[in-house]
């Protein structure tokens, strides 16, 4: 029969770990949930009596104010959480390896690996393991060797894949009312089991028709799959826009009229400088990588293309916008606006708006950044990372940030919108009209400003997607 979870232990206290089993807390208040990480200094914003948790994503301190203390904690002590716990989940980062064997591609899984060895050494009693982090297809299959290489008498585990789907900035709404949830388990009578107990976990709050059970691989697949079809979107709709910019098309109208078609779906299909996040890139890499390790390289190149075509979005948007400021940006003031990868979260993970600045930098320009959310240090050291040849304090000497947007646009010959942030809309254009040389010029890179209204305040207006 299956298992009553009452104990849950998380390991990884990140965007993934944090925010997925603080809900499922705040959802099943008879089980205790324990969130670990190895770093002591994330552990501890989570547990700071002010709330200042190490993650902004709206609606999550909400969520820790109500659970934590109660059934919900966050802790150092990876071994207790895993002895005490019935259900694991393994939430820890899987970048993308830097060097080795199919370095540029392929996931790092070291830190998948060592959780489970811990779970290994540490067990007294059987668990069911769940994958959460995002993983190759047949990751399982090398967890469940190694625990079973490694595991005490009388302890057995079954290895379940659980992928997430959540998207940054919509976390909680997404936790609280998921599309689905995928549980892949072997099919035998134990993997059946376990896959039972998870699932009663969920339907707590989720309605049962929305929790998938899946074989193993097919879930695991399945994830890479959905992050490269909604990718791919993207990357189809930034080429249209490229069309539409050279013929005097409008991606708006483009993407209405074929969002309206219901097979195609309205979602997800705005134009942008590009998408950034920690996830679409990585995860598209892994599958190309997949697919060159199984001798498909037809299906490797077609999936690359989604990456490439990404590239080639960012490079020319930044070649708008030196071709439009008369071929040269050396010495100009540019001010960037938004740094996060997205609006509504301080994560800067594959942001493109690093790319623009790296670009504006070659180009010798100056360059002013506002972002609500994103931290100075963060910035300073994706700049860092960036550019890894240039020193800080040169970077420093050519970029300044700005308190708001206001502060950075002023002297400035351009503003460049690189996130939607929703103030962005709101802001008095006329008071940064007014501050800016002129010809004052606004970079759209996101769609989010009324063009119409700007050049009524004379401002000089270039849209992603549109031609004049
Ligand atoms: P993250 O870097 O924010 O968090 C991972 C955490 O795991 C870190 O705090 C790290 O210290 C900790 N950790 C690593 N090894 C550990 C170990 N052995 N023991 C204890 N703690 C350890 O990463 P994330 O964004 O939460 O992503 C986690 C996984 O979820 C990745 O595989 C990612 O692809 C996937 N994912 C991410 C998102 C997202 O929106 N960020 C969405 C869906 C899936
Ligand atoms: C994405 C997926 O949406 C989640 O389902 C998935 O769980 C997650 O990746 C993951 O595996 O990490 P996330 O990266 O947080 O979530 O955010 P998205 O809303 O998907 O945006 C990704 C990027 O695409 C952003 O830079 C965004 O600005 C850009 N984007 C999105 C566009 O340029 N156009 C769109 O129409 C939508």
């Amino acid at each position: 029969a299956p298992v009553t979870v009452k104990k849950i232990c998380c390991i990884g206290a990140g965007y993934v770990g944090g925010p997925t089993c603080a809900v499922i807390a705040l959802r099943c208040p008879h089980i205790q949930v324990t969130i670990v990480d190895l770093n002591q200094a994330r552990i501890d914003a989570w547990n700071s009596a002010d709330f200042a948790i190490p993650i902004y994503e709206p609606g999550l301190v909400d969520v820790v104010k109500q659970a934590r203390g109660h059934n919900l904690f966050f802790s150092t002590d990876v071994d207790r959480a895993i002895q005490e716990a019935d259900l694991i989940f393994v939430s820890v980062n899987t970048p993308t390896k830097k060097s080795g064997v199919g370095a540029g591609f392929a996931a790092d899984l070291n830190y998948v690996e060592s959780a489970t060895r811990r779970i290994a050494a540490v067990a007294t009693s059987s668990k069911i393991v769940v994958e959460k982090s995002t993983v190759p297809c047949r990751t399982a299959e090398s967890m469940r060797t190694i625990l079973e290489a490694n595991s005490k008498a009388g302890c057995r585990f079954d290895i379940l894949s659980n992928p997430e789907f959540l998207a940054e900035g919509t976390a909680i709404q997404d936790l609280f009312s998921p599309d689905r949830v995928l549980i892949g388990s072997l099919q035998t009578e134990e993997g059946k089991s376990a896959c039972q107990s998870l699932a009663a976990v969920y339907a707590n709050w989720v309605p049962k028709e929305r929790i998938l059970t899946v074989g193993l691989w097919s879930s695991e697949l399945s994830k890479l799959a959905a992050n490269a079809m909604l990718a791919q979107r993207i990357s189809s709709i930034n080429a249209l826009s490229a069309i539409c910019e050279a013929t005097g098309a409008n991606i708006d109208e483009v993407a209405h009229a074929v969002g309206r078609d219901s097979r195609v779906g309205p979602k997800f299909l705005r134009a942008s400088v590009g998408f950034g996040g920690s996830c679409f890139q990585k995860d598209i890499l892994n599958l190309v990588y997949l697919s060159e390790s199984l001798h498909l390289p037809e299906v490797a190149a077609y999936w690359r293309q989604v990456v490439t075509m990404n590239e080639y979005q960012k490079r020319r948007f930044s070649k708008t916008v030196v071709d439009t400021l008369f071929n040269t940006i050396t010495g100009k003031n540019i001010a960037v606006l938004g740094f996060a990868f997205k609006a509504d979260t301080g994560d800067t993970r594959e942001s493109p708006a690093i790319t623009l600045v790296r670009d504006f930098l070659q180009e010798r320009a100056r360059v002013t950044i506002y972002d609500p959310q994103v931290e100075a240090a963060q910035i300073w050291l994706d700049l860092s990372e960036a550019m890894p040849n240039v020193p800080l304090e040169q970077i420093q000497k050519q970029v300044t940030l700005a308190p708001t947007a206001l502060e950075a646009s002023k002297n400035s010959e351009a503003v460049v919108i690189a996130t939607e942030w929703n103030e962005f809309r709101e802001i008095d254009w006329t008071a940064i009209y007014n501050t800016m040389e002129k010809p004052a010029f606004v970079f759209d890179g996101r769609m989010i400003l009324n063009a119409d209204e700007l050049r009524k305040i004379g401002f000089k207006v270039t849209t992603i997607g549109r031609g004049e």
